[in-house]
């Protein structure tokens, strides 16, 4: 289902204060959406919905832990009763991590999955219904190419988006049986300049993939393209889809591959 014309359509994007989310919603704004902006620090939420309005949108602020149910409850019902429907839900909000697996504290390993995957689970649950009802709805899952490929020192990382991957997977073919009206685009974005990446971890990062950087506004670029071609899936920098192919039919190269890239 092809999105286009985004005029009087109301979008709901997590993770609105920082990087990749704020860069969304700025676009959506940009192109005639009314947005919800969600993510914890209220301040940054506030500072970019005052960017919005001052160009002429409409932008509300809700400021939410992902992981904790009742406030993603709470949060979609006041969306809706502000704008009546979302039209469009930006799973977004996630961050990330690098340590070796015996190293990682168990307690962050499941904070992360209760952010980046039951977090999104918990707004599809709340905000699918209303879109299923009126046949009308975009979902946008952003996974990462770690939701295919893991790679050392993101064994934490990688299992939570494989996870958000899988669960985007079979809602889309579910959508696409149940008729519901609904599309799903899950985006597996490669290594972008935002403030994910803590200093430790650019430390950790090998010159290959430091210098594979790409910037956020190109990544919304193309997520607004492949939403208006209708995709499914989306992997930016195209290229390192190349590797799911190669994972596929010769895993052990791919491994040896995936070895080399990340050493420092
Ligand atoms: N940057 C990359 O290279 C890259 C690559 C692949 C995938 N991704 C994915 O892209 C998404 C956005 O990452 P980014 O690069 O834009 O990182 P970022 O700049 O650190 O932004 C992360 C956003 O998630 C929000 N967030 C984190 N924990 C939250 C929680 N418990 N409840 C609500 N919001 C929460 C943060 O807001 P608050 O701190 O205010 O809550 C922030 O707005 C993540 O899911 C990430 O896994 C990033």
């Amino acid at each position: 289902m092809q999105l286009e014309n985004y005029n009087g359509l109301a979008a709901l994007v997590t993770g609105a204060s920082s990087g990749i989310g704020r860069e969304l919603a700025l676009r959506l704004a940009k192109e005639g959406a009314r947005v919800a902006l969600v993510a914890r620090r209220e301040a940054e939420l506030e500072t970019l919905a005052s960017e919005i309005r001052s160009a002429g949108g409409e932008a509300l602020v809700l400021p939410c832990d992902v992981a904790e149910a009742d406030q993603v409850a709470d949060v979609s019902r006041r969306a809706l009763e502000a704008f009546g429907d979302i039209d469009i839900l930006v799973n977004n909000a996630g961050y990330g991590g690098q340590s070796n697996f015996l190293d990682w504290d168990i307690e962050d390993m499941e904070r992360m999955m209760r952010v980046n995957y039951f977090g999104t689970l918990y707004f599809t649950k709340a905000l699918l219904p209303q879109m299923a009802a009126r046949k009308k709805g975009w979902l946008v899952f952003i996974s990462s190419v770690s939701g295919k490929i893991a790679s050392p020192e993101k064994s934490a990382y990688a299992a939570t988006k494989f996870a958000m991957t899988g669960l985007a997977e079979g809602l889309s073919l579910d959508l696409e049986v149940s008729g519901a009206g609904v599309h799903l685009l899950t985006v597996h974005p490669g290594v972008v300049r935002t403030p994910f990446f803590t200093d430790q971890m650019l430390e950790g990062m090998s010159e290959k993939t430091r210098s594979s950087m790409v910037e956020p506004e190109g990544l919304v670029d193309a997520i607004f393209g492949a939403l208006a071609q209708g995709k499914r899936e989306l992997t930016y920098p195209g290229g390192l889809s190349a590797g799911y192919i190669v994972k596929a039919l010769a895993p052990n190269f791919l491994r040896k591959q995936v070895l080399r890239v990340t050493k420092k």
